[in-house]
């Protein structure tokens, strides 16, 4: 990475692009500031937009984590990103790809020399127990039929320590933990590869086929845990995820299986 401040550019991240990727990619928006780039993606569906927007910026002012939670995104620090995409057998047929895409992403950091990057059930993309990003997947559209999705990611690649104290849990970043940190937009560049030819793949052959490789990088595989969904709390052993990507509970001997939403996984200590 050159000296200085380590912005985007357009021109960089398209050329990192292989040949899989870039007729995919139907338009880069990259923006300075936004609110959330899943709220614009939205507001790009609801004018009409099709499959393979976009939306990048160097800093949302409103970015959204799951549940609720904000996600902090100083300007110019990590990579805040929501992709466009359609599926024609509706959100029925969206099992699992918030894994699948976990997947990509670890694909991605590893091809920029960032190894050992885990994946905690439903979406969470960490390291050595530390959140180093997440995933939030919007969906416009009914449960049949065919349905826009927006898709995005957060990475935390170099958090300053003023934008850390607002974080409310346990996080890292990538400038922590490999010695010469990628540039941003190689890394960007590497993620859109990743993740833009996974899509038709998963439209055509479901989670099933990201099962194994989701396995691999299974953050908390044979270990005790406690899962909250709403007000239901259920500890047992994580063994897993089944063909369609919900979580498989061993409480007792019986295998539950728990599909995604609200539920949240936390090691029992
Ligand atoms: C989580 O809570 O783990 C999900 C975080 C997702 C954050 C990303 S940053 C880009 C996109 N825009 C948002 O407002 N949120 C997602």
């Amino acid at each position: 990475m050159p000296s200085g401040i380590d912005l985007l550019v357009t021109e960089e991240i398209l050329s990192g692009l292989s040949g899989n990727s870039r007729p995919l990619l139907r338009e880069l928006d990259l923006q300075s500031v936004v609110d959330s780039t899943n709220a614009e993606a939205l507001r790009r569906i609801a004018a009409g937009v099709g499959p393979g927007l976009v939306c990048v910026a160097e800093q949302q002012t409103a970015g959204r984590g799951r549940r609720g939670r904000d996600w902090v995104s100083p300007f110019a620090g990590n990579l805040y990103l929501s992709v466009v995409w359609e599926f024609a057998r509706g959100a029925t047929a969206l099992d699992g790809l918030s894994l699948a895409v976990g997947v990509a992403v670890t694909d991605a950091l590893a091809r920029c020399a960032v190894a050992d990057v885990k994946l905690k059930w439903p979406n969470d993309i960490l390291h050595q127990g530390a959140k180093l990003g997440g995933i939030l997947i919007e969906v416009v559209g009914g449960t049949t039929g065919s349905c826009q999705v927006v898709i995005g990611i957060g990475i935390n690649v170099n958090m300053p320590d003023s934008a850390a104290e607002e974080i409310d849990q346990n996080w890292t970043d990538i400038s922590r933990i490999t010695r010469t940190t990628p540039g941003r937009n190689e890394l960007l560049a590497a993620l859109l590869d990743e993740l833009l030819p996974m899509l038709p793949a998963f439209e055509q052959e479901g989670f099933a086929a990201w099962r194994a490789r989701w396995s691999e990088r299974d953050a908390y595989a044979g270990c005790p845990v406690v899962v909250h969904s709403g007000p239901q709390r259920m500890a047992g052993i994580a063994r897993g995820v089944n063909d369609a990507g919900a979580l498989l509970l061993d409480a007792g001997g019986e295998v539950q299986t728990l599909h995604g939403g609200e539920v949240s996984l936390r090691l029992d200590t």
